[in-house]
């Protein structure tokens, strides 16, 4: 994101000598998105981040969709998901199009590899659990309700402090960005904007790994994973600047925007990538009309396929809802509030829900693991 930092030492110009004790100089790297033109950072390794002794093709990735193309509402209870493996190369696709992947992992097995998504950027939530993530920007300590951005081709490890563990990864070959409106011509977060610039967490302590040996990198590029064998540690960092790093930000430290009557949800909005939006619906006081409907109307999102993952069990407008489920209401379909869920929610003064959405401009295929865990009566469950 463009805010800029830096960790470690540096030379006071960029692409000068910055010298090691014993005389030798570090190895400068530019690591950014768009070629030399997007945002980057400039990093100081001891030792050059080419030194690649062997490469090998790993597996193939290839998210295959429900082949019913049948248009409904659909429930995924991702909570019954089978648990445990690894957090980057176990993780099961649940909905997808071009612009967009959601994936689940429920992590039991730290990464002894290293691993980058040369693909595309991550937001990576935390359903459960908390750890380190590692990277050569250095350490950032996440938690439960973190949105943890990692960009495309940053390397990283997570460290996990426990089990279980939970992550919803949201993976597009975008940028993942703040929201268009709430940022100045200069980049800054607006007042009026639900988060600021302190709500971001980066970075802040750099460990330099100085270290030979044999070190395992997979990287996920088309074709799949690639393996490569780097001989010595790739956190070798003694300084780094720039915009292009890891970042946190806690669902939580959303300040929710209220108002006299039913507020639609863009003003839940967290981030947008290239064809897509996230939301956080989090705890606040309903509306303050006496006679106002805190319950959304029922709509129809043409052009929008709208995703919810439930991170709390009552949410205002659903029954039948558990921790971890995800609806898919495509495009156009009509949706709302479950029988009783509308007029019972007058007079009522606040809610306690903790959701992420995910708004898609393109439909998005249902990936053939979510089959497993349909609710399959979902689309019938308005009638009483
Ligand atoms: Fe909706």
């Amino acid at each position: 994101m463009p805010w800029y930092h830096r960790l470690g030492t540096l030379p006071p110009k960029r692409h000068t000598a910055l010298r090691k004790a014993d005389g030798t100089i570090h190895q400068e790297q530019l690591m950014g998105n768009k070629g030399f033109t997007g945002p980057a950072s400039l990093l100081y390794h001891l030792r050059p981040p080419t030194t690649v002794t062997e490469v090998r093709h790993l597996a193939p990735v290839v998210y295959e969709p429900d082949p019913d193309p049948a248009l409904r509402l659909r429930h995924f209870r991702s909570g019954r998901l089978p648990r445990g493996g690894s957090p980057t190369l176990d993780r099961t696709p649940l909905l997808f199009n071009s612009d967009v992947a959601l994936l689940q992992v429920s992590p039991d097995r730290q990464d002894e590899h290293f691993y980058r998504n040369g693909l595309g950027d991550e937001i990576v939530y935390i359903t459960e659990g908390s750890g380190i993530l590692q990277s050569q920007f250095g350490d950032l300590p996440y938690r439960e309700g973190d949105h943890l951005v990692i960009h495309r081709g940053i390397l990283h490890r997570f460290q996990m402090d426990n089990v279980p563990h939970s992550l919803f990864i949201i993976e597009t070959p975008s940028y993942v960005r703040t929201p268009t409106r709430y940022r100045n011509e200069f980049g800054q977060l607006v007042e009026g904007a639900p988060f600021s610039e302190r709500d971001i967490r980066r970075p802040e302590e750099l460990q330099t790994h100085d270290e030979i040996g044999e070190f395992r990198i997979v990287v996920r590029q088309t074709g799949g994973l690639t393996e490569s064998l780097l001989d010595h540690h790739p956190f070798d960092v003694a300084g780094w600047d720039g915009y292009y790093y890891p970042w946190a930000f806690n669902i939580h430290n959303f300040e929710p925007i209220v108002g006299m009557i039913h507020q639609p949800p863009p003003i839940h909005q967290t981030f947008q990538g290239d064809g897509f939006v996230t939301c956080a619906f989090v705890p606040r006081p309903y509306d303050f009309h006496p006679e106002s409907i805190p319950a959304p109307y029922a709509h129809s999102n043409v052009m929008t396929d709208e995703v919810l993952y439930y991170l709390s069990k009552n949410f205002m407008s659903r029954k039948g809802i558990e921790h971890g489920s995800i609806t898919l209401h495509p495009d156009g379909m009509p949706h709302g509030p479950h029988p009783g869920r509308y007029e019972g929610s007058m007079g009522k003064e606040r809610t306690d829900e903790l959701a992420l959405m995910v708004d898609t401009f393109k439909p998005l295929k249902v990936a053939k693991p979510a089959l497993a865990i349909e609710d399959n009566d979902y689309y019938k469950s308005w009638v009483e």
